[in-house]
């Protein structure tokens, strides 16, 4: 560890002073760290450039960073490759870079949480490949799932199910074996009946709570064990079967056995280690994850999915309000991560077509992507404008809000990278159908001019747009109408505000305007309708856009005083 004794200090100091249990309120930055700041000018982000920005992200008010994959890695699935869980990428910087980051964010009072992804390795995982060197049956490949093919000659797969990412969730090795890897060919499934899977987990867990992480966010939380009882089943019968806990895939019972001894191991530090599961399952299986028994925090995606409408948002903050108090956690807010197109893009598109569940029938802007973004369609103000009213609506509900870098500068989807510099394997596995998630992880924007807009001299790894100008934090920083200062003033007033985890719903007369009270007095008001609403009165604190006094215009947010 390399803090000085006085940064520790003052780190306590700072970290002590807050409530207890930090995390249950708490405002979640997320760093994509290959685009976020780039020190050394090799194009990728790095981690001294994260350290750099200690003071912006202290400034932005955020109580904790979570930090995306920054392990080495081949990048074939931006990071979420791991090839080793206990080490820095060398093109990101060293593990003492690592702690001067820990120890510059704790300074400021920021919480520091890491990703841990497992559900698979990368293929340069030292595991896979002593499991390529190794023979059919060897104590190598059982850390991983290796089947014998079918047909004649075995050429064919084990069974008929498709990656994540496109095509077979099979590949086969020179020797004629086949491996699972329910994401990219690089990234083979581990297998978590194996012992020394699950001790060296803890290992890594202990690893980076030793070195003063705070959290961890579990990637792919409901996949990691599996019944692979012969025979498999196909891909139709798979998904015929209920999600029930007993699915042999999907979000089974026993996954909570792994967080059981993760939780014990979380709890021997102080303050306890806290974690966020991904876990894509049914919205009644939610708490299972959340529990205090098991990782204590799961995600909500379901605004990633919504519309900018007062009645799906209503809906969403009802159900996950009930479900957080099922497990006693608190619940997470959404509307941007690094998998998803942006919010503000989203809310600026048509509304995508519906399936039965209410679900968009494709990724929300896919097809805008697909067409290089170039169709008129996208209302750049507008979206902008809903995507700001709904961040203030969900920086005033209770629970953890989780942002992702960039959406403080109102950061539209970059759709215009050209194939040929396109990055995500969603992209080269469907192949072309999806255009990937390239456009929401493009470096960021920190100064109007400059090579790469000052994200570091040497380029950037994905291409910027020109409009990324408007946007930089330089433009941004100051300026009163910025969305910048939006978030800065939000996040500050937030502190201030936060009060118990209950919410009021105040009838507003009008099904596009939704309106709640927090126990302490606070008010949050949004217009998600084009006509004004006429408030009662005239104590704004915050508005997402242009308020007259006494009104909520369209597609706007108002804070009100607690009384
Ligand atoms: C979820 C991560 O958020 C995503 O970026 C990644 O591709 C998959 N898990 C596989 O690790």
């Amino acid at each position: 560890m390399t803090s000085a004794p006085n940064t520790q200090l003052q780190t306590e100091a700072l970290l002590d002073s807050e409530k207890a249990p930090w995390w249950r309120q708490a405002a979640v930055y997320q760093v994509y760290p290959r685009s976020f700041a780039d020190a050394d000018g090799d194009g990728l982000g790095d981690i001294p450039g994260i350290a750099s920005k200690a003071d912006y992200l202290a400034e932005l008010g955020i109580d904790a960073v979570w930090l995306s994959p920054f392990y080495p890695s081949e990048l074939a699935d931006g990071g979420y490759d791991v090839a080793d869980y206990r080490n820095v990428d060398p093109r990101l910087g060293t593990l003492a870079d690592f702690d001067a980051l820990v120890a510059a964010l704790h300074a400021r009072g920021i919480r520091v949480v890491v990703d841990i992804v497992p559900n698979h390795t990368s293929d340069r995982h030292v595991w896979f490949e002593e499991a390529l060197a190794s023979a059919p049956g060897s104590a190598a490949r059982e850390r991983y799932i290796f089947r014998e093919g079918t047909g004649p000659d075995g050429a064919l797969p084990p069974t008929d199910w498709e990656s994540m990412f496109g095509g077979s969730a099979w590949e086969r090795v020179p020797d004629g074996q086949w491996y699972l890897h329910h994401f990219a060919v690089e990234q083979p499934d581990l297998n978590w009946d194996n012992q020394e899977v699950r001790a060296d987990f803890v290992r890594t867990l202990r690893f980076w709570s030793d070195r003063g992480v705070d959290g961890f966010r579990i990637d792919v939380a409901h996949m990691l064990t599996k019944d692979l009882t012969e025979p498999l089943p196909s891909k139709a019968e798979l998904e015929a079967m209920p999600r029930d806990g007993r699915h042999p895939l999907i979000d089974r019972d026993d996954v909570h056995d792994v967080y059981a001894e993760w939780r014990r191991v979380f709890n021997e530090y102080d303050p306890p280690r806290t974690a966020v599961a991904e876990a894509w399952v049914d919205s009644s299986r939610v708490p299972l994850y959340a529990s205090a028994e098991s990782l204590g925090q799961a995600f909500n995606f379901e605004l990633l999915e919504a519309d900018f409408e007062a009645g799906q948002f209503q809906r969403i903050v009802r159900d996950n309000l009930a479900l957080a108090k099922l497990s006693g956690s608190s619940t997470t807010w959404v509307l941007s991560n690094h998998d998803v197109v942006r919010h503000p893009t989203r809310y600026g598109l048509p509304h995508p077509e519906r399936d039965a569940d209410g679900r968009p029938a494709r990724k929300h802007g896919n097809e805008w992507l697909l067409s290089g973004g170039m169709q008129p369609v996208l209302d750049r103000v507008g979206g902008l404008r809903r995507a700001r009213a709904a961040t203030l609506f969900v920086l005033g509900l209770p629970g953890s809000a989780y942002l992702y870098q960039g959406e403080e500068l109102g950061l539209h989807e970059v759709a215009e990278i050209p194939d040929a510099l396109r990055q995500d394997p969603t992209f080269f596995r469907s192949p072309g159908v999806d255009k990937g998630r390239d456009g929401c992880r493009v470096p960021l924007p920190w100064s109007e001019g400059g090579r790469s807009f000052g994200f570091g001299d040497g380029g950037a790894h994905l291409p910027q747009p020109s409009w990324f100008a408007l946007h930089a934090v330089d433009v941004e920083d100051g300026r009163p109408d910025s969305t910048l200062t939006m978030y800065r003033r939000a996040l500050a007033l937030r502190h201030e505000l936060q009060t118990d985890e209950e919410l009021d719903w105040i009838d507003t007369g009008r099904a596009d305007v939704l309106r709640f009270a927090r126990p302490n007095g606070w008010q949050v008001v949004t217009n998600f309708g084009t006509e004004p609403f006429e408030l009662d009165r005239a104590d704004v604190l915050l508005a997402s856009d242009e308020a007259p006094l006494g009104i909520v215009p369209g597609e706007t947010t108002v804070w009100l005083a607690p009384n």
